[in-house]
């Protein structure tokens, strides 16, 4: 979704706000814009397309200043193009926006009649129009800004400046923004810390309500009403390198090779394996022995996770797991009984329908966890608890690390909870942790062996659609293969429960269709040949991804990959991971703009 980034300090925010925006670049865009400041005026570029082009625009003129905003647009009110990227303006108003303003026609319409003209087809664009149309009655920019924030309806992070004045505002609603506290007095502000993390390792979290005014040097944060209030400085625990590509080609193989580290990461300082304890300092739990029931919500690759969070959970605790997709969740009025504990996943802790979620829930008076990334993200800050993955900041529009760290968080979090309400003992929870321990290893040794993924990607790219099959703990993982595939190779992939390919999908299968197995040695192995075996009589092609070198069906199928042997429970972290290289080689081979994929944000930020 969009990215923000202002800056206000001693050096020229040019070079600065073009290294933000293409820091940015992840989160989906598809134009840029950028308003600099000096010495009272303001000058402003906008461009479709990529950010290099209109870093390129902007070179010849050479315009300079200590202060100006820049935007990267995902375009949801109006058609990608220069006209509608931000920054907007009216009078001597400029602003770049994130979120998306309810009531906008509304307001265009009152604007309109005022005399106002409009010159883009975004909800945006009202905002100046109003400040502006607000600046003598409120008698200052700051008071003109306040105002017109009261009159929003809807989500927003926004910047403002304004010709002939030396402030920058920051204001949000719903969508993330953060204030980065520089060198030398430097104020940076921006959607999320791996855009100015090689500034600054202190931010301040802004909240709903909050309106940050910035002079040189100089910060101060009130609410809507202009009470000051004060706010936590932060720092998070990743640098600009980790944000960096670090000789990969992609953002995403870089994170599918980062997994083993990921994962000890999220491990580290939580398991005692002689103890057979998992402890986790942050956490705040309700009173466990009463909760009947857990949920766990999620959009997307997170939710995925919670599906496999549910078999681990109710494996061991055999407490009642419901998963539901977070945008469903929030509309469906859950039955929910106040001794339910929600848990809500997710990567970057700012995808609207997970907040929306978590607020519904709230609002009810349940107890709220959050299993999350980012440190000081929404959701992290408004439940009532947090788990965080430690897998670092993840660029790739293609959720990886984030997956397999968030399952680890899950295996975690079901021996501690196992051990409270004693389901389990101290020798389960030890032979548990022990197997948990020799992940990252073992995925290691996937990563090793990975060179034979990138032939079977390159035998099978011309394909347009793909089956995706597995069963009982592993159809989440088939369904994480399937996604992975479409969103960056474009190419059509379906996951299906293997036991469902005879009640609909084996219509699709012929010499045309490659169907991708994961049919580890678990309870449901013959199930799934018997499936396998289907598919070759009716010519469809078969790769296999398994953890048995002498796999029943190993000589008469197109393609075999071997993962190593674990749990039931952890089969899906090791498995998922020669499917996230598949996708990534097709996509690659394909090429198709792997990190940054046609129409999607990294972080959802709107509905
Ligand atoms: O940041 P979140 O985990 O809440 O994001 C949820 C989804 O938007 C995300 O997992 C999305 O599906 C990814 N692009 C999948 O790779």
């Amino acid at each position: 979704m969009c990215g923000i980034v202002g800056y206000r300090g001693r050096e020229g925010a040019r070079e600065i706000l073009i290294d933000a925006l293409r820091r940015l670049e992840y989160r989906g865009y598809d134009s840029a814009g950028i308003a600099i400041w000096n010495k009272g005026t303001v000058r402003l570029a906008r461009r479709q397309g990529k950010v290099s082009d209109l870093a390129e625009a902007i070179e010849a003129d050479g315009f300079d200043g200590p202060m100006g905003l820049a935007h990267t647009r995902w375009a949801t009110h109006g058609v990608p193009s220069e006209r509608n990227a931000h920054p907007h303006t009216a009078a001597d108003i400029t602003v770049v926006h994130n979120g998306i303003i309810e009531n906008y026609l509304e307001l265009k319409e009152t604007l309109k009649g005022q005399g106002h003209t409009f010159t883009s087809d975004t909800d945006t664009e009202v905002i100046p129009h109003l400040i502006a149309s607000l600046l003598s009655k409120a008698g200052s920019f700051e008071g003109a800004v306040r105002s017109a924030l009261r009159m929003l309806k809807g989500s927003y992070a926004v910047g403002v400046i304004r010709e002939g004045e030396d402030i920058l505002i920051a204001a949000k609603k719903e969508s993330p923004l953060l204030v980065g506290l520089g060198e030398d007095g430097e104020h940076i502000i921006a959607s999320d810390a791996p855009a100015i993390i090689n500034r600054t390792n202190r931010f301040i979290f802004l909240e709903d309500g909050d309106i940050a005014v910035i002079r040189k040097g100089d910060l101060k944060i009130t609410n809507l009403d202009g009470d000051e209030v004060t706010r936590e400085v932060r720092s998070v625990q990743w640098s600009g390198a980790m944000a960096e590509k670090g000789g990969y080609r992609h953002f995403m193989l870089k994170e599918i090779f980062e997994q083993p580290r990921a994962i000890s990461d999220t491990l580290i300082g939580r398991i005692e394996e002689e103890e057979g304890e998992v402890f986790f300092e942050e956490l705040d739990l309700p009173d466990i022995a009463k909760v009947r029931k857990i949920w766990m919500v999620a959009c997307g690759t997170s939710y995925h996770a919670c599906l496999i969070g549910k078999h681990i959970f109710e494996a061991n605790l055999r407490i009642p797991v419901e998963t539901d997709i977070a945008s469903e969740f929030r509309y469906r009025d859950p039955i929910l009984d106040r001794n339910d504990l929600v848990i809500l996943v997710s990567q970057s802790g700012e995808t609207a329908d997970t907040i929306a979620a978590m607020k519904e829930v709230k609002k009810r008076g349940l107890h709220t966890l959050a299993i999350c990334n980012v440190l000081g993200s929404t959701l992290s800050r408004e439940c009532d608890g947090v788990i965080y993955t430690h897998a670092g900041p993840e660029i790739g529009v293609a959720s990886t690390k984030a997956f397999t760290t968030q399952v680890s968080v899950f295996f975690m979090l079901m021996i501690y909870l196992g051990k409270r309400l004693n389901v389990l003992d101290s020798d389960d929870a030890r032979r548990l942790i022990g197997e948990l321990r020799k992940i990252p290893h073992k995925i290691q040794t996937i990563l090793d062996a990975s060179s034979s993924i990138e032939d079977t990607a390159r035998e099978n790219m011309h394909y347009r659609h793909f089956l995706y099959l597995g069963r009982g703990i592993n159809f989440p993982t088939v369904l994480e293969g399937a996604l992975k595939l479409k969103e960056i190779s474009y190419i059509h992939a379906e996951a299906y429960a293997a036991g469902e390919m005879k009640h609909g999908p084996i219509a699709l299968i012929d010499e045309n269709m490659p169907i991708v197995f994961v049919s580890p040695r678990d309870q449901t192995y013959k199930k799934t040949c018997s499936n396998m075996e289907e598919v070759l009589a009716r010519n469809g092609k078969v790769l296999l991804f398994t953890d048995d070198a002498r796999h029943d069906m190993a000589k008469r199928i197109d393609a075999l990959f071997v993962v190593p042997e674990s749990i039931y429970e952890l089969q899906p972290i090791l498995s998922v991971v020669p499917l996230q290289l598949m996708a990534y080689h097709m996509a690659n081979l394909l090429g198709t703009d792997v990190d940054q994929p046609r129409n999607l944000a990294k972080s959802v930020t709107v509905e």
